[in-house]
């Protein structure tokens, strides 16, 4: 194991900065969880999954409800995480999300609890969630047009979108996050008429450039649409003015929208990278670290939990995964490879 170094300018807190902290050799300490609960989705967006779907990850290969929570509290109560995201593919399809967020939830200290979805079905289940300790949700939403989002992907679900983020703010999961990513000839002229729709509703809504995690692996730079292209679409109709309000690790650059309160975000992942200050780890749903989105290798912990290996062996191994973390994803390097998993298998 690494000796524990001071990390000169970390953002992350000083509850966070013991020996047991998840370091890495580049100063920075992951204090933000994203565990993938399932490879699954029942949309398709087309820069996340084929339409025709993915192999999917065979069942004994998934961690059970229960090793996940032991993973979740190892990062919790031994290695300093202070915010435990519960992503996909898509994270309610898996039945035991209520359990495992109220397992979450009973952990000392209490970490912030929040879930990234396409929230089909969260108008059902938000309450549920509410009660078992959700803090917040980020939904994904591409497009207000239901021909267009039939299109991108690949089922005609809207309605239930919708539906399903009104029930989550009707739930009390306020602000409820929105997260949009633009594709050229695909939806990039809806910039404006998503921000009246989140102003409108009161949700605050990020624009994500897109990042070349498709399955198809068919991202190509000369065609993403950038954080200055969507700044420029918005301007056209809103006052845009930098929120004076301190960036620190989080990946979205904001604006006050016509003098605000209302904000509106833009993650410049590939044109404005912040991986200088990233402070995530990440586990997929078979149960391996990665400590990059782009990380090219992973490591395994379901094998160490299956061989019944001690907490203080599996937060060892973990603090290892992420000692190696790169300083940057490198997109716009020629020598650039995308992972070798898709978004939906990595976890966003
Ligand atoms: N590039 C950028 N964002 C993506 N997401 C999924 N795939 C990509 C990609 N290739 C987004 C989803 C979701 C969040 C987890 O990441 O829209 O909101
Ligand atoms: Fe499903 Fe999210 Fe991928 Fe869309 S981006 S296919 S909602 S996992």
């Amino acid at each position: 194991m690494p000796a524990p170094i001071p990390a000169p300018g970390s953002a992350a807190p000083a509850s966070a900065q013991g020996p047991g902290a998840l370091r890495d050799r580049h100063g920075r300490v992951a204090t933000d969880l994203r565990v993938s609960l399932t490879d699954r989705c029942n949309l398709r967006c087309a820069y996340c999954m084929p339409e025709a779907g993915l192999p999917w990850l065979p069942k004994p290969t998934l961690l059970t409800d229960d090793e996940v929570s032991r993973l979740v509290r190892i990062a919790v109560r031994d290695l300093g995480v202070r915010e435990v995201r519960f992503t996909g593919g898509e994270p309610l399809l898996r039945p035991g999300l209520a359990g495992i967020v109220t397992e979450a939830a009973a952990l000392d200290p209490r970490p912030e609890i929040s879930l990234t979805t396409n929230a089909i079905g969260l108008d059902k289940l938000a309450p549920t969630l509410v009660a078992a300790g959700l803090d917040r949700v980020n939904v994904s939403l591409d497009t207000l047009d239901r021909d267009t989002f039939k299109a991108l992907a690949k089922r005609d679900r809207l309605d239930a979108t919708l539906a399903g983020i009104a029930g989550a703010a009707a739930a009390g999961l306020a602000p409820v996050k929105i997260n949009t990513v633009l594709m050229r000839g695909v939806n990039d002229t809806e910039a404006p008429a998503l921000l009246r729709f989140a102003l409108e509703h009161g949700y605050e809504l990020r624009f994500i450039e897109q990042m070349p995690l498709d399955a198809a692996g068919v991202w190509r730079r000369d065609e993403m649409v950038t954080a200055a292209e969507i700044l420029d679409a918005l301007r056209a109709e809103f006052d845009l003015v930098p929120d004076p309000a301190h960036r620190g690790s989080a990946p979205a650059e904001t604006w006050l929208v016509d003098g605000g309160p209302a904000k509106v975000g833009v993650i410049g992942s590939v044109t404005r990278p912040f991986c200088g200050d990233c402070d995530r780890t990440r586990l997929t749903a078979d149960g391996q670290v990665r400590n990059c989105l782009f990380a090219q290798g992973e490591t395994d912990l379901r094998g160490l939990l299956r061989e019944g290996a001690s907490d203080a062996e599996v937060a060892g191994r973990w603090r290892e995964a992420m000692w190696g973390k790169l300083p940057g994803h490198g997109i716009d390097d020629p020598s650039f490879l995308q992972p070798s998993r898709p978004m939906s298998a990595i976890g966003g």
